[in-house]
């Protein structure tokens, strides 16, 4: 898929604002540079934690690179990707990027980006690491053009475990009215705001965790690869059901981070937050211990993924030294280290639970059993254009409340960029 108008302005706006970090983390590397440069969005907390694990085994197993952090803060890549647009529309591409497993890795792919790992997959003995649908979302044409990091699970609902008790909540909900059961109980108990939430793909988040539990598992992917249909009443009864859910969330909501909203549940002020279980690296990180956590309500044994993947962009300054970055993320050294302080689990399927905090002790077992489900804000569901457009129509949606208008908008959306995977 090409770059869309608005894409290209906003990548060009971007380049410009973020320039100062892409150069600092660029200084002229030459011919036969040592360094190599890693863009990602890990810049703090669990996520920058993830990334020193794996840097601390690329140290030993590739001594003669050097790491350079091109990190870019802001979750899900909301500031990065825009920066990597306009980096690669300039020719200027980092060493190494993170992309994300399934479609939206097919924008690079399809935009001749990127470089074929097959060979280096027979060369390290990747071909039977992973699961071997984790590698068709890799894959094109035969051609395998990434190294996966983890593997995320998007649907976890966090909680604070004192605030729960103060309401009288000992059970965690599985279904949703039971749900909005609770979260009546939490306000009654004086928590005002008891779901936290954040800006845009935050929202889209929650909006998918909730048509999971209203659609199940297959209606769902439906939505993504067109079995679907967005103007159905099932789809409008579920947008109902979001608004009444944006009721008991925090209203600065859009100006929020993920973090911002962690925030809110870790100092108290709300009891809730539906998030990607990087919020486990997270918190830990934070050294906040009262969490817990639970699948969405009513979405039963569905495990919707993601997972993070590392690429060798074409023209590059240093691909010897990606290689070995590569090589060092698809290792089960290098998937240990970072996972374990990431939240996520190991993509490959060899690496044991040994040295993993319970969090993910867990969800490595819910992983070999559950219905697997994909995730449009983090690449494994849609590309980049429609993410975009699911992004805006939720934004606006979360000032107006039109459910007419977000479901005209999610319908166009799918019609535009679903054809185009
Ligand atoms: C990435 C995760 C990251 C999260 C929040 C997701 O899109 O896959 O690695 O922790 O965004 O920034």
């Amino acid at each position: 898929m090409r770059l869309s108008r608005r894409v290209a302005a906003l990548a060009v706006a971007f380049g410009t604002m973020f320039a100062t970090v892409a150069c600092s983390s660029t200084e002229e590397p030459g011919a036969g540079s040592k360094k190599v440069e890693v863009f990602t969005w890990w810049a703090d907390g669990g996520e920058k934690a993830g990334l020193d694990g794996l840097v601390g085994v690329f140290k030993t197993d590739c001594a003669d690179y050097e790491f350079v952090n091109g990190a870019v803060a802001g979750g899900a890549g909301s500031n990065a990707k825009q920066v990597l647009a306009s980096r690669l529309q300039q020719n200027e591409p980092p060493d190494t990027f993170q992309a994300h497993a399934g479609a939206e890795l097919s924008d690079y792919i399809n935009d001749d980006q990127l470089e074929d790992l097959s060979a280096q997959y027979t060369e390290w003995g990747l071909g039977n690491a992973f699961p071997k649908g984790l590698i068709e979302n890799l894959t094109v044409d035969g051609k395998i053009y990434s190294v996966p990091a983890n593997i995320h699970r998007a649907n976890v609902l966090w909680s604070n475990k004192t605030v729960l008790a103060k309401a009288g909540i000992t059970k965690d909900a599985d279904t949703l009215d039971g749900f909005f059961a609770d979260l009546d109980k939490l306000k009654a108990s004086g928590v005002a705001t008891p779901l936290a939430l954040g800006k845009d793909w935050t929202q889209q988040m929650l909006f998918e965790a909730l048509l999971i539990s209203k659609l199940g598992p297959e209606k769902f992917n439906g939505l993504w690869n067109g079995g679907t249909d967005w103007k159905g009443a099932d789809i409008t009864a579920a947008i109902n059901d979001y608004k009444k859910l944006l009721t008991y969330t925090n209203k600065d909501r859009d100006t929020f981070d993920w973090t911002d909203a962690e925030k809110l549940l870790m100092d108290g002020k709300a009891a809730y937050q539906l998030m990607g279980d990087w919020e486990a690296a997270d918190l830990d990180a934070k050294g906040f211990k009262d969490y817990g956590w639970s699948v969405f309500p009513g979405n039963g044994n569905v495990f919707q993924w993601l997972a993070d993947s590392f690429v060798l962009p074409k023209n590059v300054k240093n691909a010897e030294g990606t290689k070995c970055w590569l090589k060092t993320v698809g290792s089960a050294t290098g998937q240990a280290a970072f996972n374990q302080k990431k939240g996520s689990i190991p993509a490959r399927t060899d690496v044991g639970t040994d040295g993993f905090p319970a969090y993910q002790q867990a969800a490595m077992g819910d992983w070999k059993t559950a219905t697997q489900v994909p995730s449009c804000p983090h690449g494994s569901a849609c590309a980049q254009g429609w993410q975009g457009a699911v992004g805006s129509a939720q934004g606006k949606f979360s000032a107006d409340g039109d459910v007419a208008a977000l479901q005209t908008a999610l319908a166009a959306a799918a019609a535009e960029f679903g054809s185009k995977k």
